[in-house]
C-alpha cells in the first residue's frame, strides 16, 4: 500500500504556549533506556557477553575506544536511579531486559541472579509509583546466538520465542506494558547493511534476511506477550523520519520514496497485513527469497500502540549512480541557511515529529501512537552543582508543541517518553554524545540534575 506522504508546506504556530494538561489527564510522560547503554556489569553475576560487548571490545568500532562495560553502573545503581524519574514526576519508566543476562548462551540454562535484578528494577518502579514499561529487545543479541548466525539465522525466531516466553512468565504478574523490539530498522540496517553497530556486518545480502526474521519476531513476540501476560497493553518501537526532497526536481523525489520506504514503512506495514512495500524499492525483492508458506499472515499481528521514535528528518539528494537508492541524504550542514543540527549531526526538525505522528495515523491499522523515544545531544555547560543545557529544553519544547498539535488534530497519540534519562553510552559514538535530562560524571558516576531535567520536573508537577 503506497500512503501520500504527509503533507508539505505545513504552518505550524510558533511560541504557542502550553502546559502539561494539555495533553489530557491520561497522557503518559516517561524517559526511555536501553540495557547496554546504562548497565555496565557486562560480566557480573553470570552474564553471558552481547554482541555489542563483543563489537565494543574491537578496536575501531567506537569512537575514543570506549565500551558498555561499566557505563552508568545501572545495574548496581538502579534505585537511586529510578529515583530521579520520580523526581520528574514522570509517570513512566522505560527499560530492555538484556538477553545474555538472563540467558548467558542465549537458550538453554537460566541465569537466577539476572532474573532477581529485574525483579529488583521492577520492584524499585513499583515502590516509587512508576510504571515499568519493558522493551524485549534493543539490541544485545547474545553472542552465542550470532556465533550460530544471529539475526541472518532464521533460528533467531525459536530463540526469540524462548527468551520471550521467559521473561513475560516472569515479570508478568508486575508489569503490563511491553515492547517487542527496539527500532528493527536501525539494528537490522546498521548492524548488517552499514556494519557500524554489533555485529558489523556489510551488504544487502546480510541485511536481508535479517529484515525479514526480526518481523516475525516481531509478531511472534507479541503473541507471546498476549498469551502470558492478561491484560497486557502490547507494543513496538518504529525509527521513523520524515523523507522530503532536496528540491522540487523528479530525481530528488523520486529517490524520497525510497528513502520512505526504508526509513519508515518496511516494518511497519507487514504486522498490518500490508506486506513488504517491495515495489517501492525493488532490493527489497531479495525477501521473497526468505519468505515460506504462511510467513504473511505470521507476521501480522494487531499491536495495541505502536512506538514512534523520532529525532530528525532526512532531506534526500538523488544521485543515480549510488546503488539501490539512488540517492543520499543531504547533509545538514551544506544546507542554506544553516539548521541547528545536535552533537549526532541531526538537524533539528520538530515539524519531523508532527509529520510522522500524523503519518503513522494515517494507516488503518494503527489505533495508538506513543512517542516511546525523542531527544537530543548537545554539550551541556556544567557549573558547580547545576548543569545547563537550555538548547536541550528548547528542543524538548519545540518537539512537544509539534506533538500536542497533532493531538488536537485528533491524532491518538497517548504518550511521551524523553531519550533519555541520563547520559549513557550512544552505541558507536561512545560516550561523547549527551542525552541525558540528568547529567552523568563517568569519572564518579555522580548524577546532576539538568536544567532540561529540572523543567520537566516543574512542567508535569501539577496535572
Ligand atoms: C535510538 C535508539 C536509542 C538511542 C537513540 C539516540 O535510535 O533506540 O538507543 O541510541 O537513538
Amino acid at each position: 500500500m503506497a500512503l501520500a506522504p504527509y503533507a508539505s508546506g505545513l504552518t505550524l504556530p510558533k511560541g504557542v504556549s502550553f502546559t502539561a494538561a494539555d495533553f489530557g489527564e491520561d497522557f503518559l510522560w516517561g524517559v526511555a533506556t536501553a540495557a547496554y547503554q546504562i548497565e555496565g556489569a557486562w560480566n557480573v553475576d553470570g552474564k553471558g557477553p552481547s554482541i555489542w560487548d563483543t563489537f565494543s571490545h574491537q578496536r575501531g568500532n567506537i569512537d575514543n575506544r570506549d565500551t558498555g562495560d561499566v557505563a552508568c553502573d545501572f545495574y548496581h545503581s538502579y534505585d537511586s536511579d529510578i529515583d530521579l524519574v520520580r523526581q520528574m514526576n514522570m509517570d513512566v519508566f522505560r527499560f530492555s531486559t538484556a538477553w545474555s543476562r538472563v540467558l548467558p548462551e542465549g537458550t538453554g540454562k537460566v541465569n537466577q541472579k539476572g532474573i532477581d535484578f529485574y525483579h529488583r528494577v521492577i520492584d524499585s518502579c513499583l515502590e516509587k509509583g512508576i510504571q515499568p514499561w519493558i522493551t524485549l529487545y534493543h539490541w544485545d543479541l547474545p553472542q552465542a546466538l550470532e556465533d550460530k548466525g544471529g539475526w541472518q539465522n532464521r533460528d533467531v525466531v525459536g530463540w526469540f520465542e524462548e527468551y520471550a516466553n521467559l521473561i513475560t512468565k516472569t515479570y508478568g504478574d508486575k508489569v503490563n506494558n511491553w515492547m517487542v523490539l527496539n527500532e528493527p530498522m536501525a539494528f537490522t540496517a546498521v548492524g548488517h547493511l552499514l556494519g557500524m553497530h554489533a555485529p558489523g556486518k556489510k551488504w544487502p545480502k546480510n541485511f536481508i534476511p535479517t529484515v525479514h526474521n526480526a518481523t516475525l519476531c516481531q509478531a511472534d513476540g507479541g503473541r507471546i506477550i498476549r498469551a502470558n501476560v492478561p491484560d497486557a497493553n502490547i507494543g513496538t518501537t518504529f525509527s521513523c523520519s520524515s523523507a522530503e526532497p532536496l528540491n522540487d526536481r523528479g530525481i530528488h523525489e523520486e529517490v524520497v520514496k525510497r528513502f520512505d520506504v526504508l526509513l519508515n514503512r518496511l516494518f511497519i506495514e507487514p504486522p498490518q497485513g500490508l506486506g513488504y512495500p517491495i515495489d517501492d524499492l525493488p532490493m527489497l525483492k531479495k525477501l521473497e527469497d526468505y519468505i515460506q508458506d504462511g510467513d504473511m499472515k505470521r507476521v501480522e499481528f494487531d499491536f495495541d500502540f505502536y512506538g514512534l521514535q523520532n529525532y530528525t528528518r532526512v532531506v534526500a539528494r538523488g544521485n543515480a549512480i549510488i546503488p539501490y537508492l539512488q540517492g543520499a541524504p543531504f547533509n545538514p550542514k551544506k544546507m542554506k541557511p544553516k539548521p541547528e543540527i545536535t552533537e549526532m549531526g541531526w538537524e533539528v526538525h520538530p515539524e519531523g515529529i508532527y509529520k510522522m505522528l500524523k503519518y503513522f495515523d494515517r494507516y488503518e491499522g494503527i489505533d495508538k501512537i506513543i512517542v516511546t523515544e525523542n531527544g537530543a545531544a548537545f554539550p551541556d555547560t556544567v557549573e558547580n552543582d547545576r548543569v545547563h543545557d537550555h538548547r536541550r529544553k528548547k528542543f524538548y519544547q519545540d518537539y512537544l508543541r509539534n506533538v500536542l498539535r497533532a493531538k488536537k488534530e485528533g491524532v491518538n497519540v497517548a504518550g511521551y517518553f524523553c531519550w533519555t534519562l541520563m547520559d549513557n553510552f550512544e552505541w558507536a559514538e561512545g560516550y561523547h554524545p549527551r542525552f541525558g535530562l540528568v547529567h552523568v560524571d563517568f569519572e564518579t558516576q555522580k548524577r546532576t540534575m539538568k536544567d532540561s531535567g529540572l523543567w520537566f520536573k516543574d512542567f508535569l508537577k501539577d496535572r
